[in-house]
């Protein structure tokens, strides 16, 4: 320290005090402690870590899978509930929707939903004719067609669409494909199911 000579090294009146004792070849250093507010984040991150790896670790703390599994089961609740409230056909529900818009808006939820597999008009592609008075599944009444587009018929290739839908498109939907029923579309699909006399 004693042969330095602040002139010579260039070192602001005020940071003296940092100048660190050595010397290599000629070059000094000046030492910037790191402010305390760093250092304090730094303490509190290890004081955190110790204590996140000693609970999950060593105290049973929750793994992810324990954790999935306990969110799970609330979204099983939710999704059983939702069943339960909307599974099973609404009468008024229905009539309300349909008075409301009409069938406008089930015409759009079929085009986007239905139509690839079930076509315009309802004639029936890879999913049965709608037009016809045999049916498979429902009885063209809106309380049998709400069963199996809620549903679905998956391992035949009907969709459920109860958890894909708003339940108001749902009703929507159906008010739609009322409209369809015996029209006997020219060009439809050959007759599946039983015959339905009404
Ligand atoms: C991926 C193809 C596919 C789509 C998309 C689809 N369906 Fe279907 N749908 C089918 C098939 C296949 C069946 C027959 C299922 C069976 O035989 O069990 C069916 C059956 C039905 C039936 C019963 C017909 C009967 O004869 O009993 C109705 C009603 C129906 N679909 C309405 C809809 C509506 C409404 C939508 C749109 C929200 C829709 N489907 C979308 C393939 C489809």
């Amino acid at each position: 320290m004693s042969e330095h000579n602040n002139e010579k090294l260039d070192v602001k009146e005020d940071e003296i005090h940092l100048l660190l004792d050595h010397s290599y070849d000629g070059i000094q250093e000046l030492n910037h402690p790191l402010p305390s507010w760093w250092n304090a984040t730094f303490y509190i991150c290890c004081a955190f870590a110790l204590g996140y790896f000693v609970y999950y670790q060593f105290m049973n703390g929750p793994s992810l899978n324990d954790e999935f599994k306990k969110d799970y089961k609330v979204v099983l609740a939710a999704k059983e509930e939702f069943r339960k409230a909307n599974s099973v056909f609404n009468q008024e529900f229905y009539d309300k929707t349909v008075s409301k818009d009409g069938v406008n808006n089930g015409k759009v939820v079929y085009e986007i939903n239905c139509m690839p597999c079930h076509m315009e008009g309802g004639r029936g592609d890879v999913g049965p004719n709608l037009t016809d008075n045999y049916w498979l599944l429902a009885k063209g009444t809106p309380p049998t067609i709400h069963k199996v587009v809620f549903g679905g018929s998956e391992e035949n290739g009907m969709p459920a669409w109860g958890e894909i839908l708003k339940p108001e498109e749902i009703y929507q939907v159906i008010s739609y494909v009322m409209t369809f029923k015996n029209t006997f579309v020219v060009g439809g699909k050959e007759p599946q199911g039983e015959k339905v006399d009404e």
